[in-house]
């Protein structure tokens, strides 16, 4: 059972109590939640889902020229089966994505000097695709942002403590498509992982096929929700809290029917520090700032891409 938090309860300050104690409970009992209620204009959604579509029905050929390249950006077109999240696993992992970065301005200097993950994504000739998406990009990461100060408020936190870990992030909204599968067992949508960021807003179409591991070991079945979000716990927030909020396993099976999923990724900045808040643990050995972390992943992830 996923436990289903109303975010009304503190976003309008109707009973923060209420909403902390069940926040604790989802985090030290299954580990992840839906967040009802959650404010996302639901046209918005819509549209969202529609330019989702949109991208993924163009053509092979359109859809090369805005191929995703193998670092150093993380942003763009995946094509089907180059990714491989799951450690150690030979399983294909059948589906297509497009991601979308924090669109700073072409004369930013990061941007012009080409910094790691600091690049505009390469938008597709769909009418009101880019407004769309970085309209539902805006909402989400201002969401998710708020969901920090409820989560400093169950951690005894100063509201602000997350504040400065999320300055212009390396958020990522990934348009997600997963193929129908072909029944064998050499195949899934994505193999066991957990996310690298703080957390991860999930939407999904009416295909189920998204499973998750609670803190017990069993493995449950989430099933397709329109009216909520699904909020995983990523690898930072794991080590921001010294393992309290532990990251949320996960994998897809490939589905019966096409699915589409709409994730967005609440990434730290990249000069994040993976340290854990004071007294929640131990410093790590060796500080590592968030954009090492993200590019280590990603590069495993993507050597499927390299061959
Ligand atoms: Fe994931």
């Amino acid at each position: 059972m996923i436990p289903k938090l109303d975010w009304r309860r503190f976003s309008e300050a109707t009973d923060r109590e209420g909403f902390i104690s069940d926040l604790s409970a989802a985090i030290s009992g299954p580990g992840l939640f839906r967040l009802t209620h959650h404010g996302i204009d639901p046209e918005l959604i819509c549209d969202a889902f529609t330019g989702s579509t949109s991208v993924f029905d163009l053509t092979e050929a359109e859809k090369r020229t805005l191929a995703m390249q193998a670092g150093p950006h993380n942003r763009g077109w995946a094509r089907l089966g180059v990714e491989r999240l799951a450690d150690g696993s030979s399983v294909l992992e059948r589906r297509e994505a497009f991601n979308i970065g924090l669109e700073l301005p072409r004369t930013d200097p990061r941007v012009a000097t080409r910094q790691r993950f600091r690049t505009q994504t390469p938008w597709p000739a769909i009418p009101g695709f880019r407004d769309t998406m970085l309209s539902y990009y805006d909402a989400v990461l201002e969401l998710g942002l708020a969901l920090h100060r409820a989560f400093a408020a169950e951690l005894s936190l100063a509201p602000d403590c997350f504040d400065p870990l999320f300055v212009d992030p390396l958020a990522t909204l990934r348009l997600i498509t997963y193929p129908p599968g072909t029944g064998s067992d050499a195949e899934t949508g994505a193999g066991t992982h957990t996310d690298f960021g703080s957390i991860s807003l999930l939407l999904t179409d009416d295909q189920p096929g998204l499973q998750a591991k609670l803190r017990n070991g069993d493995w449950i079945d989430v099933k397709p929700d329109s009216d909520s979000f699904i909020i995983l716990l990523g690898d930072a927030l794991e080590c921001w809290t010294g393992g309290k909020y532990a990251a949320t396993p996960h994998r897809v099976q490939s589905p019966k029917h096409r699915r589409q999923a709409i994730n967005f990724y609440l990434d730290p900045a990249p000069e994040a520090s993976l340290s854990p808040f004071p007294g929640f643990g131990k410093a790590v050995q060796r500080p590592q700032k968030y954009v090492d972390y993200l590019a280590e992943g990603l590069s495993a992830a993507h050597q499927v891409m390299q061959r």
